[in-house]
Formats: C-alpha cells, sequence, structure tokens
C-alpha cells in the first residue's frame, strides 16, 4: 500500500489499487456506514480519542468511495451549487484520493449536534486549530489548505485530512504547511529543489492567459539551466479537458527549443501537475 500515493485533478487512481486493500466500517453518529482503509482507520480512532480528551467530539462523514458514488456527489453539488463551486470542491469520478481510502472527511459534534454542511463546517475555525494541530502525529496532513487553492486545485477544506502512514513526514508537511504535491516534488528532485514547498501553478484563468505557467523558484537558483524538459500529463489532461493545458504542452515544445529561460526570478520547471527535468546544467 503506498501511503504516499498522488491523486489529484491530473493524477488518476492507480488502477490496482483495490488490489490490496483492506478497509474497516463503522456507522458515524449520523446514522451512516463510512468505510475507510484499515491502517487509517485505526489512525483516525487514536485521533479521535487525543481530540476527545481536549473536549472536541468528531466523527467522519466520507471515507472510501466508489466511482459511482464520486460521480453522484459531482453530480449532485453541480445541480445544487452550479458547477463552477463543483469543480473547487469536488474531484471528477476516478480523480479523488477519496477513491483509495486514505482520505476522510471529519465532523465535529457540538453541542450534540452534527455539524456537517461544507458551509457550516467552515464557520468554526477554533476547532480546526486544534484539530489540524493534532493530525500529523497520527500520520495525517491537511490536503487542502487555505492559499495553497492554485497547487491543489480545490478550496479549502478544513474537513477533508489525508492519512500519508508516517507521522514524522505528516509532521514535516503540516510544519511546513506545505501540500502533499509540494512535498513529493521536494523528494522526487532533491538534487534540484534545495526548499522544498516553492513551486506554484497559476490559477485556471491565468493559465488561459499566461504562456508561463509554472512558476518554479527553486530553479532560479544560481547556475541551474534546465536544458530539456517534458511535459507528461497530456493523457491526463485530455481525459479531463483542462483549459489552458493543451496551450502549455506547446509552450513547453517551444521552450526547449529556444533553450534556457533567462529570468533570473524563475524558470520553466517541474510540476507535479505533469512537468519532468530531463536535463540541467
Ligand atoms: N473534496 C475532494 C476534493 C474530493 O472530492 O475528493
Ligand atoms: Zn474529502
Amino acid at each position: 500500500m503506498d501511503y504516499l500515493v498522488l491523486v489529484n485533478q491530473l493524477h488518476a487512481m492507480p488502477e490496482d489499487w483495490y488490489e490490496d486493500l483492506k478497509t474497516d466500517r463503522f456507522i458515524n453518529t449520523a446514522g451512516e456506514e463510512v468505510e475507510i482503509e484499515s491502517r487509517t482507520f485505526h489512525a483516525y480512532t487514536e485521533l479521535k480519542k487525543e481530540l476527545k480528551e481536549k473536549g472536541i467530539e468528531i466523527d467522519a462523514d466520507s471515507g472510501l468511495r466508489s466511482m459511482e458514488l464520486q460521480q453522484q456527489i459531482m453530480d449532485d453539488f453541480t445541480k445544487e451549487f452550479g458547477a463552477g463551486y463543483a469543480a473547487k470542491t469536488v474531484a471528477p469520478a476516478g480523480y479523488s484520493e477519496h477513491q483509495t481510502g486514505l482520505a476522510v472527511d471529519l465532523y465535529p459534534i457540538i453541542d450534540g449536534q452534527n455539524v456537517m454542511s461544507n458551509a457550516e463546517l467552515l464557520k468554526h475555525p477554533e476547532l480546526w486549530v486544534v484539530i489540524h494541530a493534532c493530525l500529523a502525529g497520527h500520520g495525517f496532513i491537511l490536503r487542502y489548505p487555505e492559499g495553497k487553492e492554485h497547487i491543489t486545485g480545490y478550496g479549502y477544506e478544513p474537513w477533508h485530512v489525508r492519512f500519508i502512514g508516517d507521522p514524522a513526514e505528516a509532521g514535516f508537511i503540516m510544519a511546513e504547511g506545505l501540500t502533499l504535491e509540494e512535498y513529493l516534488l521536494g523528494r522526487q528532485q532533491p538534487d534540484v529543489m534545495s526548499v522544498p514547498g516553492v513551486s506554484a501553478l497559476y490559477s485556471r484563468e491565468e493559465q488561459q492567459e499566461m504562456s508561463v505557467l509554472i512558476k518554479c523558484s527553486f530553479a532560479s537558483r544560481a547556475g541551474i539551466r534546465l536544458q530539456q524538459i517534458r511535459y507528461k500529463g497530456d493523457e491526463a489532461v485530455r481525459q479531463l479537458s483542462v483549459p489552458g493545458y493543451q496551450s502549455l504542452a506547446v509552450f513547453a515544445a517551444e521552450y526547449i527549443t529556444a533553450g534556457s529561460c533567462e529570468s533570473e526570478d524563475f524558470l520553466l520547471g517541474y510540476s507535479p501537475y505533469g512537468w519532468e527535468i530531463i536535463s540541467q546544467e
């Protein structure tokens, strides 16, 4: 089980994921059945226990989702809130980490009431501060932090936590305020990137207007000249028809032809969304 698996708008669920997935089921305080990957479930139980000792009662209203359920949620949100809100809030079917069983949506129980709607959940920042501070100790991270929408593709979701297995790694991610995308980027390219957490994607609107999508300040380190980069995300992009990306693939090809970028501030580099540095000077 790869507890660091990256599933986001451009990384679909691994096809063989269910071969060795083991889960646990329970009934939450709203009477709903929730299924979670087994190690994640045990970590969640410990998190819940710790929070109870701190005077905060939580439960979970969403764990493992099937392809059909994810599509259903997307359809329901689109109908109720419109396609724009749905796209920023719900992953397309096949691209939700809920489909791995490693993501859990938490909700607090306040004065005996289950607080479950997204709008209500956002009204309790003081609770989330305490909850988030306890996550890493049990191997969880906050998956969609505030201000990282341009990287994760989703708005702030204080309730959506993701089990990554190792409390030390989770502690690093939480302490640095990283997204999983940024953390994995730092691990994959340690020779290129000295400090994790510095790449950024522009917003969808900006993508459509700008030819340069990816700002990688790590690549602006003295002496780095990218010789060759490769765009790996076409397949996923085509499936999702994300606006702007196709033209970026074209941009990358032009960039490679033209040679290195002279900008001191940023060079087009690598992003977990599909760009890879092949060689550098
Ligand atoms: N709410 C998250 C993005 C999901 O649907 O997986
Ligand atoms: Zn979620």
